[in-house]
């Protein structure tokens, strides 16, 4: 685990054991771009950052764009591209070589749902695939030929699901590492486009 400053702030995702098995586990090559969907506090991008020069970041939740801009410059961290807005909404038309997302994986009934932005976290809808699939379905677009994508989920959002999206996307998908926890696995999926 490497040593960043991490400041927190109470409406974004704080680093946690699923943002550290991605980052533990990054395929990234020198000279490739990087674009992560929901930075959140900055976290995985700053891992990405040691190892190549080209990394962009979105989140949905400006107070998370804010603090990893923050997080960037605690840590002397220079060139990261940060951008507000929904999935691939902020980059339109640009394509990467490795495209990272910790997902919102967690089932959420509507009683569930907290009124502030640090809920864009976690609500994955009821079946905890609301985001997952809307990443998925446009994720092909976005990756060079060659690419790689790792996402995080949950056993609680169907991790075959995803394996059965990716292949009928034409991606080869695996489960890359998982942690287990009380009542779930935390998933690390990679997919190459081949
Ligand atoms: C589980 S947190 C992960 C944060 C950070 N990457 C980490 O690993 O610690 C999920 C992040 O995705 C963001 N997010 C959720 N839905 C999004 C969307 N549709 N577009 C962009 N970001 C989104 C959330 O705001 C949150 O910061």
């Amino acid at each position: 685990m490497a040593n960043f400053i991490i400041n927190t702030d109470e409406n974004v995702y704080i680093p946690a054991e699923d943002s550290y098995l991605l980052a533990d586990n990054l395929q990234i090559n020198e000279g490739q771009s990087v674009l992560e969907i929901g930075t959140g506090s900055g976290i995985v991008a700053m891992y990405a950052s040691r190892l190549t020069d080209s990394v962009t970041v979105t989140d949905i939740n400006f107070d998370a764009c804010r603090l990893a801009e923050e997080n960037f410059r605690a840590n002397g961290i220079e060139g990261i591209e940060i951008l507000f807005g929904n999935l691939f909404e902020p980059v339109k038309n640009r394509k990467f070589d490795v495209i990272l997302f910790n997902t919102p994986y967690l089932p959420t009934e509507e009683d569930e749902v907290l009124d502030n932005t640090i809920n864009y976290a976690f609500d994955g809808g009821l079946n905890g695939r609301k985001v997952i699939d809307l990443f998925l379905n446009e994720v092909g677009n976005h990756l060079n030929d060659g690419g790689i994508v790792q996402l995080i989920q949950s056993s609680l959002s169907g991790n075959e699901e995803t394996l059965e999206k990716l292949d009928s996307l034409g991606f080869i998908a695996e489960i890359a590492a998982s942690e287990h926890f009380f009542f779930e696995d935390i998933t690390l999926i990679n997919a190459y486009k081949i």
